[in-house]
């Protein structure tokens, strides 16, 4: 009997429907190809669907969503819906209500030429951010006192707990050690002066000790953010905070040829995880066919790795690989002179002469 990977898709605002309606082609094909199945269902959640509805992400679309083997998101964000609200009610609402607590985040150059820095080449940038995703100060506990007036106090809490802080650092250890590259793992934060990340320090420390062939590194975030751009080949697996996750990821996603590639896959392992590209909706350029889809492409490959479908996972990844490397997909961009289905078309074309090992 053929295998069936059912999947929840949610292409939401902006650019999503249109990124995602091309990562679905290449999913169906690829299927085809490495003989397995795929079970959709979409979901209308985002900025239209809210409007037209009040509704953000329903309690019985939730559980629904949960019974599947993963989740496919395109983008969530809408200038008309006040700054953060379907971020949180969706996006958040998922990686902390099924508890996602890795946030994936390869970073990869696949050609020199789409690489802004001087002199770096694809061997000189291939690490992995293993963002935690469910603490920080994400974790929605602030408030206002006497707000509006002069007087206004804003607090939000940062914080971190030893099980969430411990089952992050695990994972990272164990991905430094399935990655061929250096074995080496680097923790990031910000210990010198956000004090409770002595936490991390500790943890860090104490889980590394199980894993005495991985080198444990450490930088500042202030400090990693410089490395990023100096010294990337430095990297190998870093594991860090939510927030300082975040913002390291977008830096590191231009070292690798901008939002237009940058995928990933927030991960509870054994449990239904989601796979989205890091860019957002893009409201201005919705609808024109123009937003380059290879993001999500690389997010459904991230998906399929994780379903255990490993040689699909490569077959999408040497294709688009080729595809930049040959620059028939010349930039990544929305001025790439391709428009969102072209690139589609290119990946399709050379999905089955893509390098496969056996
Ligand atoms: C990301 C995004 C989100 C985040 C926003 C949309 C809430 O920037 O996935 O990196 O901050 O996590
Ligand atoms: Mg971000």
């Amino acid at each position: 009997m053929t295998r069936t990977h059912a999947i929840a898709v949610i292409p939401g605002d902006g650019i999503g429907p249109e990124v995602v309606r091309e990562g679905l082609r290449v999913l169906e094909r690829v299927a085809a190809v490495e003989g397995f199945a795929v079970r959709l269902t979409r979901y209308p959640f985002g900025a239209e669907h809210y409007l037209k509805t009040q509704e953000v992400l329903p309690d019985a679309a939730f559980d629904e969503i949960k019974g599947h083997d993963a989740i496919l998101l395109g983008a969530i964000g809408d200038p008309r819906i006040a700054v953060g609200y379907l971020e949180f009610g969706i996006i958040a609402r998922l990686r902390f209500g099924l508890d996602l607590f890795v946030n994936l985040r390869p970073v990869k150059l696949y050609a020199e030429h789409l690489c802004p820095l001087k002199d770096k080449r694809p061997e000189d940038v291939d690490f992995v951010v293993v963002r935690e995703n469910t603490e920080d100060a994400y974790a929605g506990m602030y408030g206002h006192f006497k707000k509006g007036t002069p007087d206004e106090i804003a607090t939000q809490e940062i914080l971190f707990t030893r099980k969430g802080t411990e089952r992050v650092v695990r994972y990272a250890f164990d991905l430094a050690r399935r990655r061929a590259k250096g074995k080496k793992l680097t923790l990031v934060d910000k210990a010198n002066a956000v004090r409770a990340m002595d936490l991390w320090t500790r943890v860090f420390e104490e889980v590394g000790r199980e894993y005495p062939d991985i080198a444990r590194e450490h930088a500042y975030i202030d400090a990693a953010t410089m490395w990023c751009v100096k010294n990337p080949e430095w990297f190998d697996t870093v594991v860090t905070s939510n927030m300082f996750g975040d913002i390291l990821t977008d830096l590191a996603a231009m070292i690798q040829g901008g939002l237009g590639v940058a995928a990933s896959g927030n991960i509870h392992p054994g449990r239904v995880s989601l796979f989205e590209p890091i860019h957002g909706s893009a409201p201005k350029y919705a609808g024109k066919n123009v937003a380059n889809p290879v993001a999500t492409i690389m997010a459904v490959s991230m998906l399929l790795d994780y379903l255990g479908e490993a040689r699909a996972a490569t077959r999408i990844e040497e294709t688009v690989a080729g595809l930049l490397r040959s620059k028939r997909i010349p930039s990544l961009s929305s001025d790439s002179g391709l428009s969102t289905s072209q690139v589609g078309d290119l990946v399709l074309a050379a999905l089955e002469d893509a390098p496969v090992p056996r």
